[in-house]
């Protein structure tokens, strides 16, 4: 008769071991009474860069790689990304539920009514480089941030990690706009209460002289590319933020954790490299000997591939709409033929196929920054605002699940075992 359970023979001892199997997994503690004497450690299961291991239960958001799903809180993104602004998915993402009217007021009231950071923070910033990188700006401003709120220690507190999640939410477009005139040496231009979210923060970016045109379309794209990057389980920058969180640290260090992860080439920074691969292509001519590059090992072609998505990444699907809309108000991007020539014969090679390598998210995601005036290194601090719910609602869950403990991975020594000092 089938029981949910896996019994495991130990050749080297010839003793058998029966564990049980529960949604699809074994409890990896199980194994540690696997051993081969008193004197064994008992066995650990070895999984670099967790190719096969969950490393915890999560109630948030839901991938199924092969088919190409993506859900949050159960709701289609493909139904947020039309529907939902991105404040709605936030609250989404952290409270499990779409907000009430009287929900949603509140919370678009606390957020807007925290955009304002500290006058020390823009001496903070001022203090950086001239051509500091944004996201390196980010980073540090996000850190430095927990000094000024030493209250987000206390962690344990439902009202207080509340505040602190307000604080962040509407902190980072203030800080992102802010490191974006830094880089340009433009003054920084104050949160402004009568904007929503993503007017307050293209106007802090874009304002000259007081003045900044809004263009509804391009503020909605913007809007729906921060829906689709809001969460993603438990992918590199949210596993640093859930690691990091796990010490107990204040929010505010656990997810500038989160932004250095998401600042690395093979995680967030991918939507820059696109645009510096497309750079380095220069024209169509050039596509075959550098496809060709690739497959010898050559490097990456940026934008395609993803540890999960195998068959095709959702949010690219939607993205490609998106940018319709943002190339039939601000004219066509002359990367963009190189990149759909690009896609076009990659999505035809065998190397490529085989492989299951599609376009992900970021392929197409820096063609649109791009076009609606952002410089190619804000890429990944866009990316950065649109991921900060995931990071807070993942870094809530964490602390509240009994099953998790500080993060401490296990090692396989491979060292000198010992010897004396010269
Ligand atoms: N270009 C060329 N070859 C690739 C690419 C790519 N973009 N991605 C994977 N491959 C090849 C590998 O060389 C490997 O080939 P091999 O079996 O002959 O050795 C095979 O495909 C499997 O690759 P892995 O590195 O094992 O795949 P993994 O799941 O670890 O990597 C990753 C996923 C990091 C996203 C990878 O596809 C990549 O580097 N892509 C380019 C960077 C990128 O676009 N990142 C954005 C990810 S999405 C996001 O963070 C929002």
């Amino acid at each position: 008769m089938a029981t949910d359970t896996l019994t495991i023979t130990d050749n080297r001892t010839g003793t058998s071991y029966e564990v049980p199997v529960t949604d699809g997994t074994i409890p990896a503690i199980a194994l540690r009474q696997i051993k081969t004497g008193p004197d064994d450690f008992g066995l650990m299961t070895y999984d670099p860069a967790f190719m096969n291991t969950a490393a915890c239960r999560s109630a948030i958001t839901f991938i199924d790689g092969d088919r190409g799903i993506l859900r949050y809180r159960g709701y289609p993104i493909e139904q947020l990304a039309e529907r939902s602004s991105f404040l709605d998915v936030a609250y989404l993402l952290a409270e499990g539920e779409l907000p009430t009217s009287a929900q949603r007021s509140k919370w678009e009231h606390d957020v807007k009514y925290h955009t304002y950071v500290h006058t020390k923070m823009i001496k903070f910033l001022e203090g950086f480089r001239y051509d500091a990188h944004p996201m390196g700006m980010l980073l540090g401003a996000v850190g430095a941030m927990s000094t000024f709120y030493p209250d987000a220690k206390d962690i344990q507190d439902p009202a207080n990690r509340y505040i602190q999640r307000v604080r962040l939410m509407a902190k980072i477009p203030t800080l992102a706009a802010f490191a974006f005139r830094q880089s340009r040496g433009l003054p920084f231009e104050f949160p402004r209460n009568d904007l929503d979210y993503i007017g307050n923060f293209v106007n802090m970016t874009f304002s000259i002289g007081g003045k900044h045109e809004p263009n509804a379309v391009l503020q909605r794209a913007l809007e729906i590319l921060l829906v689709l990057h809001a969460d993603h389980e438990q992918n590199c920058s949210t596993s640093a933020v859930r690691a990091v969180g796990s010490s107990h640290v204040d929010p505010f260090s656990a997810v500038s954790a989160g932004i250095a992860a998401l600042y690395g080439p093979l995680h967030g920074g991918a939507n820059e490299a696109v645009l510096r691969m497309l750079d380095e292509i220069g024209t169509k001519a050039q596509i075959p000997a550098f496809i060709e590059k690739v497959k010898h090992g050559e490097g990456r072609l940026m934008g395609f591939g993803h540890r999960v998505y195998k068959s095709y990444d959702p949010r690219a699907k939607l993205i490609k709409r998106v940018a319709d809309d943002v190339f039939a108000q601000t004219g066509l991007n002359p990367k963009l033929e190189i990149a759909l020539e690009l896609e076009r014969i990659a999505l035809e090679d065998e190397y490529f196929i085989s492989r299951k390598l599609y376009p992900n998210v970021d392929f197409y995601s820096g063609l649109i920054y791009q076009a609606m005036g952002y410089p190619t290194d804000f890429f990944t601090v866009l990316f950065a605002i649109g991921r900060m719910p995931g990071w807070l609602a993942q870094w809530q869950e964490m602390l509240l699940d009994k099953d998790q403990k500080i993060a401490r991975p296990r090692q396989i020594y491979t060292g000198i075992e010992l010897r004396d000092m010269p």
